[in-house]
């Protein structure tokens, strides 16, 4: 039955504003809540409802960016299809915008749902509530309202003394005695037309915004209802950063729960951030204060404390502490940290252990290596079975160009050598501590390049010490 309506009912989502309260470049329906921008949760959400249709996105403030972003975004094929794009020249408020589909809309559509692109958490159950009370109520408009202690920001539902609903007066333009009113306007609502278009076409720009407000077609609608369905969170409107990062924790809070309900221990919660394109898979414990984005974690991993991981693959049974890493594969039972920083092109295979204050940038290491402390490795290749001493420095930039380092197999560095790169070091190398080594080492070999080590007894130099410290009592 609900598959009837599908030529009969068509969505409008305003996403033309600027977002001014945001103070920013960015577009407000572009904002991220955990690794999906606002928009396309209001996307997502129409795609989920029983009642199929073309969606209208009115688009206005940086238009292309907006347009853009949606047709890049992870969103379902088949939504895109149904997308059709609408220009706002300006942005005069809400009846002007929904006004430009004013003779877009096919002559099938009945029924205008409008969505606002800054109310990102409404369900589709609530739109199919909605959709079905407005059906059979018959009514011209129905409002979804709701009744929340801290209504400052919203529209006001204004009802006469036998509950029926007047009119919708936007916060700025109430009384005293209306701001008192708890039930608010959701910013969601199902218009008939063409009766949407007479009313419109009445509204006026005279209020303190000097705008046209949506909300006042309803003073030209006489059949009409504010239904309360519902609730106050997924009607949260962002028009702020406190609002945005309310509807953040929210969202936070439900990607934490759903990852602990999939076997995966979670240490202080309220201090862990995992966005939706992340996956950590069982028995894997983060602990507090980590932030992971865009990555798949392994099973039976320790992650954090206090560690970020972005666009990064990480296999089973690694353990990742107060570390770094930014789009790296990372391979199985390794360990990584405390203070390790892996940069972006980095493939770190199984077995591997990155130990603290190690930076790796665009470098391939192979299983069973180990890079305890203190180095720097950029745009290397180091094989299996590698030992990098303390404090070893690859030498990848002359000032112009990156250069190329390549260790082979069980080769053993020890601490503080620096390797000019470009530079090749063959199978089975031993490398002396504190060698500086700008030429290629063949297989076998062992290298050393110090310079000459002098001992003088006696010198001056320890006669002026013991001077200083003369009579000193230093037991
Ligand atoms: C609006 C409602 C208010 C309701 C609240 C719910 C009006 C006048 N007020 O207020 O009753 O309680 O939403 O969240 O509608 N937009 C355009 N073109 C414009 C102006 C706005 O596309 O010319 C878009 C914005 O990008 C935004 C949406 O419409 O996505 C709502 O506009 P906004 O200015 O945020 O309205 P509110 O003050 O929140
Ligand atoms: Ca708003």
């Amino acid at each position: 039955m609900k598959n009837t309506y599908n030529n009969k009912i068509a969505y409008a989502i305003l996403a033309a504003g600027e977002g001014t309260r945001m103070r920013s470049t960015l577009p407000k329906v572009l904002f991220d809540i955990c690794g999906k921008t606002m928009i396309e949760y209001v996307l997502e959400t129409v795609a989920q409802t029983d009642y199929a249709g073309k969606v209208y996105i009115i688009v206005g403030h940086k238009a292309d960016i907006v347009k853009d972003a949606i047709l890049k975004s992870s969103i379902d094929n088949k939504l895109k299809q149904r997308l059709i794009f609408v220009y706002q020249k300006q942005q005069l408020g809400t009846a002007d915008a929904v006004k430009q589909l004013n003779k877009k809309l096919p002559r099938c559509v009945k029924y205008l749902v409008v969505l606002s692109g800054d109310v990102p958490l409404i369900s589709p159950s609530t739109i199919n509530r909605l959709i079905s009370l407005h059906i059979e109520a018959k009514v011209d408009c129905t409002v979804a309202s709701f009744i929340t202690n801290e209504p400052t920001g919203y529209g006001r539902i204004v009802r006469d003394i036998s509950k029926h609903f007047v009119e919708i007066v936007e916060e700025i333009d109430a009384t005293d005695a209306q701001k008192l009113i708890k039930e608010v306007n959701a910013g969601v609502y199902v218009f008939s037309l063409p009766q949407l278009w007479s009313a419109i076409s009445k509204v006026k720009p005279e209020n303190k915004k000097g705008e046209y407000y949506l909300t006042d077609t309803l003073k030209y609608i006489k059949s009409k209802q504010a239904v309360q369905c519902g609730d106050a969170k997924e009607f949260k409107g962002v028009n702020s950063r406190e609002e945005l990062t309310e509807v953040i924790e929210y969202v936070r809070h439900k990607i934490i729960n759903n990852l602990m309900r999939s076997g995966v221990t979670i240490m202080l919660p309220q201090t862990v951030y995992v966005d939706w394109n992340t996956k950590v898979g069982e028995d894997t414990q983060i602990l507090q204060g980590c932030i992971i984005m865009n990555s798949q974690i392994g099973r039976s991993c320790v992650i954090g404390p206090n560690s970020y991981i972005n666009f990064s693959n990480i296999g089973n049974n690694v353990t990742v502490t107060y570390s770094h890493i930014v789009s790296a594969n990372i391979g199985d039972n390794c360990s990584i940290g405390p203070f390790s920083r892996i940069r972006p092109e980095t493939t770190i295979a199984d077995n591997v252990s990155i130990g603290n204050f190690v930076e790796i940038k665009k470098s391939e290491i192979k299983s069973g290596t180990k890079i305890n402390h203190l180095s720097y490795i950029g745009d290397t290749t180091i094989l299996n079975n590698v030992n990098i001493g303390a404090g070893t420095i690859t030498c990848n930039y002359d000032g112009i160009r990156k250069h190329k380092t390549y260790i082979g197999k069980r080769v053993f560095i020890g601490s503080n050598v620096n390797l000019i790169a470009p530079i090749n070091v063959g199978d089975n190398v031993v490398i002396a501590a504190g060698s500086t080594i700008s030429k290629d080492v063949p297989a076998n070999t062992f290298v050393i390049a110090r310079t000459k080590e002098i001992h003088k007894p006696n010198h001056r130099i320890v006669k002026r010490l013991l001077m200083k410290h003369n009579g000193e009592n230093d037991e």
